[in-house]
């Protein structure tokens, strides 16, 4: 299989590919015969029976490769260790290959394995049933897992396999219960391989609004698209990565590089999906940050990146925004492709068990990436309740690790029963939490559309070579709604003003006001020495930004960037029903009896064309950068983007533009920046040339784009957006911690975050770099002021949360008896689909009964946390001690939005490091001209307290005094402090 070829990853895309689903799938098979021939390091049926290394004891057989230092508190290494020895014998007949061929250089590099740290164990997996909040769907799931057979059990707990069902992701039903199919479906941001729905705008653009309401009303129209079409669990929200990586490839999907921000966002938009019904999925669970290495295979290594991540650092950013989902309810967690200290995400204990089921008290079920569970028995073991798409370690080979192989290992008492309940108990009681058994909303049917074809008639597993029935797999039902209207308010507020000189924006349909216009035709009159004339206001719009390209779909999955960018790419995008490109918008928005406009939608426009561009008076440049999911890759961009520059020579065509426009001589127009982006892009190339007096960053708008710029640039809307992340002037000004690994640096390759807690503006606060545009920076057509800044203690500070409460509800008990074997068997004339997974066995021969060898420490419960107790985690955490309020007067000449954010400095304490400030709380509110509006701000104990690893709990710090600053942004000179 090619590295990094689409098709054989077997994500395959837009409408047109799907049409050729059959002739890709073809070749498709062809690629994983190829591959399987060409790997050497796991044989999924072998990997059951012969017992999951993964679970051993024996550290005696170290690979070579394992580490040299620890990073968390760890004795034992969870990676998989017969993978990792034929992984090491593979990787030295490589490097005998590569050394025969002179590869001199690649043996130094495989030699130098850096230090890492290793995962804990924590064992058992702790049942869900504690909460109060899902008490009643616990009881009613308790009695439907109670009369399920093995087999239904297994069939609820793993996928279908790919393309076995119309969804991405189908597990299999309980039929005798009353069980149905789960129709799983991307994505984040609106449902991915459907018609008529709605192109929502990306995570970060949502992010850059500041707007909590908004969060809510867009997950919450994601919701409704989502139930009419049939989707039972939607795919998102994303909330990692969280962007310790500016050039990330999917940072997009998520909500800016801040603990708190993501928090927010993505709770908010748990409780918008789940308002509606269906079942949220908080992911990628957790440190996936790059794209590069990100699963085995992908990158041509067999074995994924692993991000090293000390606790402190893993609790106070990555795992925080998580917690802030599962206190919202969230129904499951996806658990992501990459190692976490050096053990995969979805069969690291220590993740699943210890800090997701344990500390955070999450009450659903987790299911794996797409093919990120890498281990059977362990992977169960360690917490993972849903194995998706179901196939084992290759793409739709119908091999699972779980399925007939997760019967046999119950049956031989290699999965305890009371594991295996939890996790069909789970997976029911997110169903009954959701109020899914209502049959009048969830019909227990297909969804209504077929993410693998665009015609009415179909299969209904295409990735079956089996003969089957052609049925109606696409109805084409219309679920927009007014759905475009919530969309182009998130495009509007999250369009962030970055810059504007001498208030050239808003235009309105004549271009400038007649005053404006006036007195800038008598400054060009006055510079150039030629009479700027009385007549239309001549307009150039440049760059291939501005225009449809050949059409948002021209790309599966969005993975090339032409055209206007509404989206990134991968899993995350949708087709747009349509695009409203800027073009069209600013032709709308202009009276053509006042303006002439000139459009070059193109990055390379004829600048030598001096009598053009000599009498334009205003140019309008747009420029783009792009990243998407690492199975595609579109030109340098493979996944996560190599640089922060503006992709397609954008950094050119601006300073061009900003040199020709209005005179060969100097560039006397005045010239608008807009900016479509992934994140972060460097401007230094243009940024002070003095006639680019205003930029605009637009960020991902989906498909209300052209409108919402519009609203933004003629001041319908006032801008309100801020930065969910820092602009910086070199890529270097992010620390080193913030750079791709863009080359293995051995077989696993390794992440070391070294950084901690200083990402983003937390790197550039700590070191005192100042940054182009400081994170949370935004302006307005209007100015506030802030005043009266009051900080209320409500409660007495003290270190430590209340002790852990007893839980409020009992998990269900089942008996431990082990079923059967015959409750496993094939049906009678059961006639099974090919390569369709199913739970069964052919005969009860296949269960091997010696006894199994459980990871050390599995009989020895491990001491609940502290910092644990209910959904969320202690709910001591989740109290407001103190409140701080604050006065905004909107002191300029319109009204608009305002986004007051609040930052905390912790008092000083010994030996322990803490960042400059970090984000504790913000708000959006409108404030018309001349009025005053207070904000309140509730700081909980989990907003006041560090993670300290050596009490493993969320501590406060009792002496010495907080300082909270309110402001406009993290660095904002006209902020108030004040003290508690
Ligand atoms: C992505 C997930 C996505 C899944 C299903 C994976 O490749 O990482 O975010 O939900 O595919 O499409």
């Amino acid at each position: 299989m090619a590295a990094h070829d689409p098709s054989a990853e077997g994500l395959l895309g837009g409408r047109s590919e799907r049409d050729t689903y059959r002739r890709q799938q073809s070749s498709f098979e062809k690629n994983r015969d190829d591959d399987h021939d060409s790997e050497s390091d796991l044989d999924a049926t072998e990997f059951l029976t012969r017992r999951d290394p993964l679970t051993s004891t024996d550290n005696s057989r170290k690979p070579a490769f394992l580490p040299r230092r620890q990073g968390w508190s760890i004795r034992r290494p969870l990676v998989n260790r017969s993978r990792c020895c034929i992984a090491v014998l593979a990787f030295m007949l490589a490097l005998w290959l590569l050394l025969g061929a002179g590869g001199a250089f690649v043996y130094k590099k495989f030699q130098e394995e850096p230090p890492y740290g290793l995962s804990p164990p924590w064992y058992p997996t702790p049942k869900g049933g504690i909460a109060a909040t899902w008490a009643d769907s616990y009881a009613k799931a308790a009695q439907m897992v109670s009369k399920m057979t093995l087999a239904e059990k297994v069939n609820v707990t793993t996928g279908t396999g790919w393309q076995m069902g119309l969804a991405v992701g189908t597990n299999g039903p309980a039929v005798h219960v009353g069980f149905p199919q789960l129709q799983l479906q991307d994505g984040p941001l609106g449902i991915r391989f459907a018609d008529n729905i709605t192109a929502f705008p990306a995570g970060i653009t949502v992010g850059a609004t500041w707007n909590r309401q908004l969060m809510y009303a867009r997950g919450k129209a994601h919701g409704i698209e989502a139930r009419e079409k049939g989707v039972n669990v939607l795919l998102g929200p994303c909330v990692g990565p969280l962007g310790r990586m500016p050039a990330g490839g999917r940072n997009w999907e998520g909500f800016g590089a801040d603990p708190y921000l993501q928090g927010i966002a993505g709770a908010e938009t748990t409780r918008g999906i789940q308002s509606e019904g269906v079942m949220a999925t908080i992911k990628h669970f957790v440190a996936n940050e790059q794209e590069h290495f990100r699963q085995p295979w992908e990158w041509g290594l067999p074995h994924a990146v692993s991000s090293n991540i000390d606790d402190r650092t893993l609790h106070e950013l990555y795992a925080w925004p998580f917690a802030d989902a599962v206190k919202a309810g969230v129904a499951s967690v996806m658990c992501s492709y990459n190692m976490v200290n050096n053990s995969y995400s979805c069969g690291n204990s220590k993740l699943l068990n210890g800090i997701l089921k344990d500390e955070l008290g999450f009450q659903g079920f987790v299911m794996s990436d797409w093919l990120a569970q890498r281990g059977g028995v362990s992977t169960a073991l360690a917490g993972l309740d849903m194995t998706m798409p179901g196939d084992g370690v290759r793409w739709a080979d119908g091999r699972s690790l779980w399925g007939p192989e997760l019967s046999k290992a119950v049956l031989n008492g290699s999965v305890p029963m009371e594991r295996i309940n939890d996790m069909a108990t789970r997976i029911v009681a997110a169903w009954y939490q959701l109020g899914q058994d209502d049959e009048t909303r969830f019909p227990r049917q297909p969804p209504n559309f077929s993410s693998w074809s665009t015609e009415r008639m179909g299969v209904l597993s295409p990735g079956s070579p089996s003969e089957q029935e052609t049925v109606e797999v696409n109805q084409f039902i219309n679920v927009q709604a007014n759905h475009s209207i919530i969309a182009r308010q998130v495009a509007a507020e999250g369009t962030v003003l970055l810059k504007n000189e001498n208030e050239v924006l808003p235009l309105n349909s004549q271009g400038y006001t007649d005053a404006k216009l006036k007195s800038r035709r008598d400054i060009l009159a006055r510079v150039t020495g030629k009479a700027h004339g009385t007549g239309k206001l001549k307009i150039g719009v440049f760059g291939e930004d501005a225009g449809p390209g050949n059409g948002p779909n021209f790309c599966k999955d969005r993975d090339c960037n032409q055209g206007t960018l509404g989206s990134g790419w991968g899993s995350g995008a949708v087709d747009f029903p349509y695009l409203v490109t800027p073009i069209e918008a600013l032709r709308a928005g202009f009276d053509a009896n006042k303006v002439e406009l000139h459009e070059y939608l193109t990055n390379t426009p004829p600048l030598d064309q001096q009598s053009v561009l000599e009498s334009l008076e205003l140019c309008i440049v747009f420029a783009n950068a792009d990243s998407g999911e690492g199975f595609a890759k579109w030109a340098d961009v493979k996944g996560d983007r190599p640089n922060l520059d503006l992709q397609k020579s954008g950094d050119d065509l601006i300073s061009k533009v900003s040199a020709k426009c209005g005179g060969s001589d100097g560039g006397y127009g005045d010239v608008i920046v807009i900016i479509h982006s992934v994140g972060p892009v460097l401007m230094e190339k243009w940024i002070d040339l003095p006639n680019i007096k205003a930029v605009l960053l637009a960020n991902l708008p989906g498909e209300e784009s052209g409108h919402a710029l519009a609203d933004v640039l003629f001041g319908a809307t006032n801008p309100s957006g801020h930065l969910p992340y820092t602009i910086g002037k070199s890529l270097d000004d992010y620390g080193p911690g913030a750079k791709v690994m863009y080359t293995p640096n051995g077989v696993i390759p390794q992440q070391d975050f070294t950084e901690g807690l200083y990402i983003d503006y937390r790197y550039f606060d700590k070191r005192d770099i100042a940054p182009r545009y400081e994170f949370g920076f935004g302006l307005s057509y209007t100015s506030f002021e802030y005043t009266n800044l009051t900080v209320i203690g409500l409660k007495k500070k003290s270190a430590l949360p209340a002790p852990r409460p007893d839980p409020a509800a009992e998990p269900p008990k089942y008996g431990s008896g082990i079923p059967p074997g015959e409750e496993v068997l094939f049906p009678e004339g059961f006639r099974p689909l090919e390569k369709y997974i199913y739970p069964y066995l052919e005969t009860t021969d296949e269960i091997v009964s010696e006894a199994y060898h459980y990871p050390d420490g599995y009989f020895t419960p491990q001491p609940p946390s502290g910092a644990g107790g209910a959904e969320g985690g202690n709910p001591d955490l989740w109290e407001v001690y103190v409140k701080v309020a604050v006065d905004v007067k909107n002191v300029g000449g319109v009204d608009g939005a305002v986004v007051p954010q609040l930052y905390l400095s912790y008092p000083s304490k010994k030996g322990v490091d803490f960042p400059v400030r970090v984000l504790r709380g913000f708000d959006k509110v409108f404030v018309r001209k001349g009025e005053t509006t207070t904000v309140e701000f509730g700081l909980t104990r989990r907003d006041l307290s560090y993670w300290d690893v050596v009490q493993q709990n969320w501590v406060m710090v009792a002496e010495g005094e907080y300082g909270f600053f309110v402001g406009d942004s993290s660095r904002d000179e006209g902020g108030l402090s004040g003290k508690w």
